[in-house]
C-alpha cells in the first residue's frame, strides 16, 4: 500500500475526523501571525462599518489553515459561511444561482479557486466589484445583458497556486495573504492543543520530534498526533512515549528529516535516473508516473523550502542536503523504488 502522509484530497472519513481538531477561535489558530493581524483588523473594520469584509485571497500549500481560517473569520463576523469548490461549479447559473441567494455580509468561500471555469469565473468580476451579476440573454445582435444586483458579500479565495489566478480575479481581492510553513515551535504548541482534545499527554521532546516531522504543515501534525495515539491507547496508557513517536513515524515511513516515501522517491528518482539533475518536471512526473499538479502544489514547496529540492532555469536539480539525507538510507531507497 502506498501509506503517503500526504493526499491531497481527503477521504470523507477524515475530513470528519478534521473537524475534531479544527481551531475554534482566533486563540486557537497557532501561528501565522502577519495574516492573523490583517484579518483581525479586516473584520474589525466590517464589524464596526456594519458592512462586509473585504474580498481576500488565501494563498499557500495545502493544510496550512486556509478553510480553517475561512471558518473562524466568518464566526468572528457572526455571518454564515457558504462554501463551494471552484472546480465542481460547472454553469455560470450554478455560480449565479449562489451568489443571488447570499444574504448582506454572508461569507462566501471559494476553495481551489484558481481552478475555476473561466466562463464562471467572469461571473464573479461584477459581483466581487459592484454587487451585481450581469447575464448575458440571447445571442447575437439580439444579445442583452441583464443586471441583478446581489447582497453585498464577502468572498474568501482559497488557492494552493495564486500564480495560476488570472488578473482581472486577482485583482478584485482587496487583500492576498500567502500561508507560509510552519516552525517547528507552533507545530509543537497545536500538537500540545490538540493532544488535551484528545485527553493525551505528551512530553515535550516527543512534541518537538512530531513537530520536526510534520513538513512544517499543521495537517501532517494531527495525522501524526492520531498514530501516536493509537500506540499509546493500545498500550492501555494516555501518556505518550517516545518510543510510540519513533514506532508511529517508523509505520508512516517518515524519516529523521521528516520526509515521507514519495519525497523520497522524488528525490531519488532525480538522483539515480537523472544524474541528481536537471530535469524538466514533465519528465520528472512521467517517470514518478505522478500527476504535475500534485508534484508542484504538494511535494515541492516544502522540498524547496528547506533545501532539499533546487529550481534551476533548466529544472530541478537536487541538492548535497538531499545527497545526505538519501545516502543515509540509501538500501531502504532503492527497495522501495524497484519493487513497484
Ligand atoms: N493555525 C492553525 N492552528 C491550529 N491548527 C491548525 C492551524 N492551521 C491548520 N490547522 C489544522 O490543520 C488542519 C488542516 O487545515 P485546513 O483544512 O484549514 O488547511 P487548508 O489550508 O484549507 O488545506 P487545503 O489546501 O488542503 O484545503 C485543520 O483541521 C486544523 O486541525
Ligand atoms: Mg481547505
Amino acid at each position: 500500500m502506498d501509506d503517503r502522509i500526504f493526499d491531497p484530497e481527503l477521504g470523507e472519513e477524515e475530513v470528519k475526523r478534521e473537524i475534531l481538531l479544527r481551531p475554534e477561535n482566533f486563540s486557537e489558530y497557532i501561528g501565522q501571525t502577519k495574516i492573523v493581524q490583517n484579518i483581525d483588523v479586516m473584520v474589525e473594520s466590517a464589524r464596526m462599518r456594519g458592512q462586509s469584509m473585504d474580498h481576500v485571497l488565501l494563498s499557500g500549500p495545502p493544510g496550512l489553515g486556509k478553510t480553517s481560517l475561512a471558518m473562524i473569520i466568518s464566526k468572528a463576523l457572526g455571518s454564515e459561511l457558504h462554501v463551494i469548490s471552484g472546480p465542481a461549479i460547472e454553469k455560470k447559473g450554478d455560480l449565479a444561482a449562489i451568489l443571488t441567494n447570499l444574504e448582506a455580509r454572508d461569507v462566501l468561500f471559494i476553495d481551489e479557486i484558481h481552478r475555476m471555469h473561466i466562463s464562471v469565473e467572469e461571473i464573479l468580476y461584477s459581483a466581487m466589484e459592484d454587487y451585481r451579476l450581469d447575464i448575458v440573454i440571447g445571442e447575437g445582435a439580439a444579445a442583452r445583458t441583464m443586471q441583478i444586483d446581489i447582497a453585498p458579500f464577502t468572498l474568501i479565495g482559497a488557492t494552493t497556486r495564486s500564480g495560476l489566478l488570472s488578473n482581472p480575479l486577482r485583482d478584485r481581492f482587496m487583500a492576498h495573504l500567502h500561508f507560509d510553513f510552519y516552525a517547528d515551535e507552533e507545530l509543537a504548541k497545536i500538537i500540545e492543543n490538540n493532544a488535551k482534545k484528545l485527553s493525551l499527554s505528551i512530553e515535550e521532546q516527543a512534541r518537538l520530534k512530531m513537530a520536526k516531522c510534520s513538513r512544517g504543515t499543521p495537517r501532517i501534525a494531527n495525522r501524526i498526533l492520531r498514530r501516536v495515539r493509537d500506540f499509546a491507547v493500545v498500550r492501555n496508557s494516555n501518556t505518550v512515549t517516545m518510543d510510540d513517536v519513533d514506532h508511529s513515524l517508523d509505520m508512516m515511513e517518515i524519516d529523521p528529516n521528516g520526509l515521507d516515501r514519495m519525497d523520497r522517491k522524488i528525490l531519488s528518482v532525480i538522483a539515480d535516473y537523472y544524474n541528481g539533475g536537471p530535469v524538466g518536471v514533465e519528465a520528472l512526473c512521467a517517470t514518478l508516473g505522478e500527476d504535475r499538479n500534485t508534484i508542484e502544489d504538494v511535494y515541492e514547496p516544502y522540498l524547496l523550502k528547506e533545501g532539499f529540492l533546487i529550481r534551476t532555469p533548466r529544472g530541478r536539480e537536487i541538492s548535497d542536503k538531499s545527497r545526505k539525507a538519501l545516502g543515509m538510507e540509501i538500501d531502504n531507497l532503492q527497495g522501495s523504488l524497484f519493487n513497484e
